[in-house]
């Protein structure tokens, strides 16, 4: 062994990195090539501060390690039974290869084993977009222990061919996802409309009704909606479109009846469609029916002298399960929390589960 290679051998070569969970305002649901993950149609997302929930990820290179493992929430899972996980490695182990063909200096880590370590702060595969933090930290951690120089964009296309929602964790604040026209994906990427900092008003709740595993995967559920809905077409091709341009003025405007509007809108659009969906899938639940009831009333309360209409000051939102989030702006939030808990009490007798519950828990992005 020479001496570089020796050097090379001892160094650790190991990165940790967190990456949030976002949760979209217009609905990514639908692929028109199920490998690449190639969306039916371009979402818009707000990507949640990385304090409440996010996915930690190591990951670590060694010449001693002889295989690819990966443990996710401390239990090991088979890494070859999983195409997403190894399109992201093989991916970024073949641009590392690149670079090391070019550059002789850099460690072999293309040639070495990879130990992936992933833990949630939250409940995994509840309809809480784990699936998008999970794969944008893997793509980040991978990117960066291989030193590659890609852009945010770039890791976003990769991103994507582990989980469609993953790209868009891939930027903070307002991101959306171009839907693209290329079949081999290169214009189907992530980019931010606006960093979270440009609508600091704006906060979001997470209202957990069910941390138990969803009944039907995002990703096979969507499959049976494009075979099957014939509301769906209509989604895709008469209503996101304008809905894609209306929320981006409205997000660049700080406009939030406009972007509460759309977002509860496409939420209900959404689910429609999974009843569209044959045969049906539910994601709702009683607790889910009550939660929009609740801020429709909620919305109610108040109405707009000069107009006669009501001040909508809150908007649902829920993803492929139960558990809703609440967007309002920070000065509503405090009467929310108030509400929700009062009508959803948490179970007293759980303290270890304070705030994931099959009842109800919340999590806030900030103290109310
Ligand atoms: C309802 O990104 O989990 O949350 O691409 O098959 O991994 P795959 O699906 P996934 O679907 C997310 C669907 C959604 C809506 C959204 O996040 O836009």
């Amino acid at each position: 062994m020479s001496e570089q290679q020796k050097q090379q051998t001892a160094k650790v070569y190991e990165v940790t990195v967190t990456a949030p969970v976002n949760i979209a305002v217009i609905k990514y649901w639908g692929k028109r090539n199920k490998k690449l993950i190639l969306p039916t149609n371009p979402s818009l997302s707000c990507t949640l501060s990385q304090d409440h929930l996010h996915t930690c990820t190591t990951v670590r290179a060694s010449p001693t390690f002889d295989r690819d493992r990966l443990w996710l929430n401390c239990v090991e899972e088979r890494i070859e039974a999983s195409e997403r996980l190894l399109n992201c490695i093989t991916a970024t182990r073949q641009l590392r290869a690149e670079l090391e063909s070019k550059d002789p200096s850099l460690a072999p880590l293309s040639k070495w084993g990879l130990h992936i370590c992933s833990q949630n702060n939250f409940p995994t595969a509840a309809g809480l977009a784990s699936s998008a933090s999970g794969y944008a930290a893997l793509v980040s951690a991978l990117a960066k222990l291989f030193e590659l120089p890609l852009s945010e964009e770039d890791q976003s296309k990769i991103a994507r061919t582990g989980s469609g929602s993953a790209c868009r964790s891939m930027f903070g604040g307002f991101v959306a996802w171009q839907a693209g026209e290329l079949d081999d994906g290169g214009d189907s990427f992530s980019y931010q409309v606006a960093p979270a900092t440009h609508w600091p008003d704006l906060h979001a709740l997470i209202c957990v009704v069910s941390d138990a595993k969803k009944g039907v995967s995002s990703t096979s559920g969507m499959q049976t909606t494009v075979q099957t809905s014939e509301l769906f077409p209509t989604r895709c091709r008469d209503v996101v479109p304008q809905r894609m341009e209306a929320m981006k003025r409205a997000i660049l405007d700080r406009d939030f009846e406009t972007f509460a509007t759309i977002t509860m809108k496409d939420s209900n659009q959404f689910h429609a469609c999974c009843l569209d969906t044959y045969p049906p899938i539910f994601y709702l639940n009683d607790a889910s029916r009550a939660i929009i009831q609740l801020i429709h009333a909620f919305n109610n309360q108040k109405v707009d002298p000069a107009t006669g209409k009501p001040v909508i000051r809150a908007a649902y939102t829920f993803d492929a399960g139960p558990n809703a989030v609440i967007y309002a702006p920070k000065g509503a939030m405090r009467e929310l929390v108030q509400l929700v808990t009062y009508f959803f009490p948490k179970p007293i007798d759980r303290p270890s589960q304070a705030y994931y519950s099959d009842q109800f828990g919340l999590f806030s992005e900030s103290e109310y």
